[in-house]
C-alpha cells in the first residue's frame, strides 16, 4: 500500500471555481443569473490559466533539476568533504540529526543494525549512538573523502567504537541479503544516479518486516511545514533553504513517493520531520 500522509497542496484547494462562485451567489443574492453565469465562466478561466501557470513552472523546474543532475557530482569529492564536514557539524545541523535520531528510536523498537546510506560525514550515526548504544551500525558513502572523514570524526568521539564505515554505491550495497532491521539515509537520495536501484538494494538488505527511513530534502516545502520550519529556525534559514534548492536536484515529496511505488517495496508513506520530506518504507514479503 503506497499512501501520501501530507494533504493536497493548498493551491488544489484555494482556486476551486465551483467554490468561488457559490461564495459569490450567497454574497449577492440580488444578482440576475447571466451575471452569476458571467462570474462562474470568469472563475473557470482563471482556474485554468492558473493551472497552466502551475504546469508550466512544474515542468520548468523538472528541465532545471535534469539539468542539475546531469552535472550534480554523485559523490561529495575532496576538497568539499572539508567544507560539507564543517558545515553539517554545526549547531542547527546537530538538532536536525538528533531529532531524525528520536524519530527512528521512536518509530522501531529493537534495533540492532542499522545502515546509514551516503553517511557523508556520519553525524546522523554518531546522533544514532547515544540511542543505540549496542546496535550493529553501519555507514557506506560513494565518496572515499567522506569516509575518511566519517572514520576521523568517528576517531575522536567515540574512539573504540565498531561502527563499520565503508566505501560503496548505494545501488550495490556490499552487505549480504537481510543484514539489517533499520535502513536510513539523509540527504543522499537526490545524488544518486539510480534511486530506484537503490530502493531496491535497501529491500534486498532489509530483514522481513523491517522498516527504511529515506529522508531528504525538497524543491518546495508545502506550505504548512514552510510555516513550522520558519517559526522553529527563523525567516533567514528557510530562505538560505529556498536558495539552496535552486543549486540541487531536490525532488519534491510526489517524485520521492512515485520512486517508491517503482520499486519492490509494497508499502510507503510520505512524512515531514523537521525541513526534512520522509519515505517511510515497510519490507513486506508475504
Ligand atoms: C549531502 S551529503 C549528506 C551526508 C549525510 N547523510 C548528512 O546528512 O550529513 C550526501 C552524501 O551522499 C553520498 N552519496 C551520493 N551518492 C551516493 C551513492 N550513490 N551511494 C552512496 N553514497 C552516495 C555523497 O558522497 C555524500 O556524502
Amino acid at each position: 500500500m503506497i499512501v501520501a500522509l501530507h494533504p493536497e497542496p493548498a493551491t488544489h484547494r484555494r482556486f476551486d471555481p465551483a467554490r468561488r462562485s457559490a461564495a459569490a451567489a450567497s454574497m449577492d443574492g440580488s444578482r440576475s443569473s447571466q451575471e452569476n453565469n458571467i462570474e462562474e465562466s470568469l472563475c473557470i478561466r482563471d482556474a485554468d490559466v492558473r493551472r497552466h501557470h502551475e504546469r508550466s513552472l512544474r515542468e520548468y523546474n523538472q528541465m532545471w533539476n535534469r539539468l542539475l543532475k546531469k552535472f550534480h557530482p554523485e559523490g561529495i569529492p575532496w576538497p568539499a568533504t572539508i567544507f560539507y564536514n564543517i558545515l553539517s557539524g554545526s549547531e542547527i545541523f546537530e538538532k536536525h540529526y538528533e531529532l531524525i535520531a528520536q524519530d527512528i528510536a521512536v518509530q522501531q523498537s529493537r534495533i540492532e543494525g542499522v545502515l546509514d546510506i551516503g553517511t557523508g560525514p556520519a553525524w546522523l550515526l554518531l546522533a544514532l549512538r547515544n540511542h543505540l548504544p549496542d546496535a550493529r551500525l553501519c555507514g557506506v558513502d560513494i565518496s572515499d573523502a567522506m569516509v575518511a572523514t566519517a572514520r576521523r570524526n568517528f576517531e575522536r568521539f567515540y574512539p573504540h567504537d565498531k561502527t563499520e564505515l565503508t566505501v560503496g554505491n548505494a545501488d550495490n550495497l556490499p552487505f549480504d541479503d537481510e543484514s539489517f532491521d533499520c535502513v536510513v539515509s539523509t540527504g543522499s537520495l537526490h545524488h544518486w544516479k539510480n534511486p530506484i536501484a537503490g530502493l531496491n538494494e535497501i529491500h534486498r538488505v532489509l530483514k522481513d518486516g523491517r522498516h527504511a527511513f529515506i529522508y531528504d530534502l525538497v524543491r518546495k516545502l508545502p506550505k504548512e511545514i514552510a510555516c513550522e520550519v520558519r517559526r522553529k529556525f527563523g525567516s533567514f534559514r528557510l530562505t538560505l533553504l529556498g536558495l539552496h534548492s535552486f543549486e540541487e536536484p531536490f525532488l519534491d515529496a510526489r517524485e520521492m513517493l512515485s520512486l517508491a511505488e517503482k520499486s519492490l517495496f509494497r508499502s510507503a508513506e510520505i512524512r515531514f520531520v523537521g525541513a526534512l520530506c520522509c519515505i517511510h518504507l515497510k519490507k513486506s514479503t508475504a
